[in-house]
């Protein structure tokens, strides 16, 4: 999705302001470009492409000038071109605005500013939006961009600049996200918090419906009514290495590596003297909560299907797990005791968020397990559980995912104790299990070099199946969409025994078929049956199994082996050899991992 970022100071401003442009690359986009005022003339450069292509033909860096405004664009109004790529400016190039969101009303304004002789250069939304606020200036800037946005509707993150006041830059934000970083006679604005996490850790987070006035020296705040607010300044303890790559090739990659860091990072301050915590961050009263809906997109949303499995086995409350797109134009029944739990590693899935708001009108606690501090879920929930996992910058979701699970098992035995389901000494086993996890899941990663041997095998196929069952079935989910989100294979996840209600159809010699096979006493035999049934298809089986199981190697023509753990926390660990998988074989097929075509980080449009 869009990122915006936006300097003012004693620097070169393209030069700060591209630089930090490139860590919201990770967000997905398809053009880019600035505008910077130097000398009172505002210049602009912008085209279609990555920010390195555009860069090598327009030097977007060199531009000269100390105040700027610089975006990534990702198309939802108007096709990829440079036409429609941002920033966008007024007839008279005296105004120029970068903008992330959606102008729901923009035909209408366009019109009108039509028949008032304007003239657009674009298909976009936003371009409305720098023409209204040209067509109201009035000798002041901020005045002309409140009369603006109190025609828009719809959402947005805006900044503005003009060479009539080359000292301040307005920014605004309404749903999409925005924060200002606050330096030493210079200031930023950004997205997100990594992208300047390099220049500064002070920063105040924008809500929405808010404008602020940003020069060198100050930031100032109002609402859309022009009152002035006052904003809390927030020191963040993230530093800038957790957004950068380090030594491995790809965000994914590292990502990847850090998910034994990520799992003790969730985990380690809400266990205390064999007990989980939670009072402090959750302090509704277990007893209270008699059914739970999960809401949440994508990866997310797998992690709510496991964490269904969980809840209902030891915290024995009845739990459903909804697409948030759905659950929120749907009418759900909300009675007294529902708890809504949204899941989401930005905090900013504009779906997530509206699902939320659904369920708040309808009277239901919102509990969000969120990894991005500060974001919109994390501050509209009535409770927030943070997944710690760091900057997730690969958009193929890893650390976040096992983060969000470890969070889903501490609130799981931490209901299941506090309801009187587990005795002490059975509490005290599971918080042992998931200690145990950050050095099972360094064994897992230990067997990357062997996976990229399997990835090698199979990278040229052009569909794959994934298949589990109970609590691994939404591994077998997960493990597809990692597949097809980096390496554009086609890959279906289904629960192992659907496979003879249709998939079974796709099997031949060519459909390799991942099963998640680890052994348990629920699903173990009937998971064995499934593979011998692909195998007499003359499908080709691997298998990731119990590191104990002696007998799946006379069954299944590949193995990956992964540690013994207690049967609730085993996607944690199976989850790890299918993330490997996909990035293995995403390299090896010349894709790029972390930006995979078409999509977004955070989708924080419908
Ligand atoms: C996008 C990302 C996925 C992510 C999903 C939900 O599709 O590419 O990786 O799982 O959004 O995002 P959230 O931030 O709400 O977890």
């Amino acid at each position: 999705m869009c990122g915006i970022i936006g300097y003012i100071g004693p620097r070169e401003a393209a030069n700060v302001g591209i630089g930090c442009l490139r860590r919201l690359e990770y967000r997905g986009y398809d053009s880019c470009g600035g505008a910077v005022i130097h000398d009172g003339r505002m210049e602009i450069r912008k085209g279609a492409g990555k920010i390195d292509e555009i860069n090598r033909e327009l030097k977007l860096d060199s531009m000269k000038g100390n105040i700027g405004i610089f975006h990534t664009r990702w198309a939802t109004h108007g096709n990829v071109s440079r036409e429609n790529a941002h920033p966008h400016c007024d007839d008279n190039e005296k105004f120029s605005i970068v903008h992330n969101g959606i102008i729901e009303n923009y035909s209408y304004l366009k019109e009108q500013l039509a028949k008032k002789g304007h003239a657009f250069s674009s298909e976009t939304d936003t371009e409305v939006i720098v023409h209204l606020i040209a067509d109201y200036y009035n000798g002041n800037l901020k005045d002309a961009v409140l009369r603006a946005l109190n025609d828009l509707e719809g959402s947005y993150a805006i900044c503005v600049i003009s060479s009539y006041e080359p000292d301040v830059i307005i920014a605004a934000k309404n749903e999409s996200q925005l924060v200002i970083g606050l330096g030493n006679g210079e200031n930023f604005i950004a997205s997100d918090i990594p992208a300047i996490l390099s220049e500064t850790k002070d920063f105040i987070i924008m809500e929405n419906r808010e404008v602020a006035v940003v020069s060198r020296d100050y930031a100032e705040f109002c609402n859309l009514e022009g009152t002035v607010i006052q904003k809390k300044i927030q020191r963040t303890e993230l530093d800038a290495a957790s957004a950068e790559k380090g030594l491995y090739e790809h965000f994914m990659l590292k990502e990847i590596h850090e998910q034994p860091r990520a799992v003790e990072d969730a985990i380690s301050n809400r266990i205390s003297e064999g007990r989980v915590i939670l009072e402090g961050e959750f302090p509704l009263s277990a007893n209270d909560i008699k059914r739970i809906i999960v809401v949440a997109c994508g990866t997310s949303w797998h992690a709510g299907l496991v964490g269904e499995f969980m809840l209902e086995e030891i915290a024995r409350i009845p739990t459903e797990v909804e697409y948030a797109s759905e659950f929120r134009y749907r009418n759900p029944v909300i009675e007294d005791g529902t708890l809504v739990i949204a899941i989401s590693q930005s905090g900013e899935t504009a779906d997530t968020l509206a699902a939320l708001r659904e369920a708040r009108k309808k009277g239901a606690k919102i509990l969000g397990i969120v990894n991005s501090i500060g974001s919109s879920i994390a501050r509209e929930a009535d409770y927030v559980l943070y997944t710690h996992a760091g900057p997730e910058i690969g958009v193929a979701s890893t650390k976040a995912f096992t983060s969000q699970l470890a969070v889903l098992y501490l609130l799981t035995v931490y209901i299941g104790d506090k309801k009187g389901l587990l005795p002490q000494q059975q509490v005290q086993n599971r918080i042992r299990d998931i200690r145990k996890l950050p050095l099972q899941m360094q064994k897992v990663l230990g067997k990357s070099e062997a996976i990229r041997k399997i990835a090698e095998k199979y990278s040229g196929k052009n569909n794959a199946l994934y298949l589990g069952r109970g609590i691994n079935y939404p591994i077998a989910l997960e493990g597809a969409l990692k597949l097809k989100e980096v390496s554009y294979i086609h890959a279906e996840g289904y629960p192992a025994a659907e496979m003879k209600h249709g998939p079974i159809a796709l099997i031949d010699e060519h459909m390799p078929v991942f099963f998640i096979a680890t052994k348990d006493e629920r699903t173990y035999s009937k998971i064995m049956g499934n593979i011998e049934e692909v195998k007499a298809r003359n499908g080709e089986v691997i298998a990731i199994a119990s590191e104990d199981d002696e007998d799946i190697g006379k069954k299944a023509h590949i193995v990956i082996n992964i540690p013994r753990s207690s049967y609730i926390l085993t996607p944690l660990l199976a989850v790890i050899p299918l993330q490997l998988l996909a990035y293995h074989t995403a390299t090896l097929r010349g894709c790029d991992v972390d930006k995979p075509r078409n999509l977004a980080k955070a989708v924080v449009v419908e």
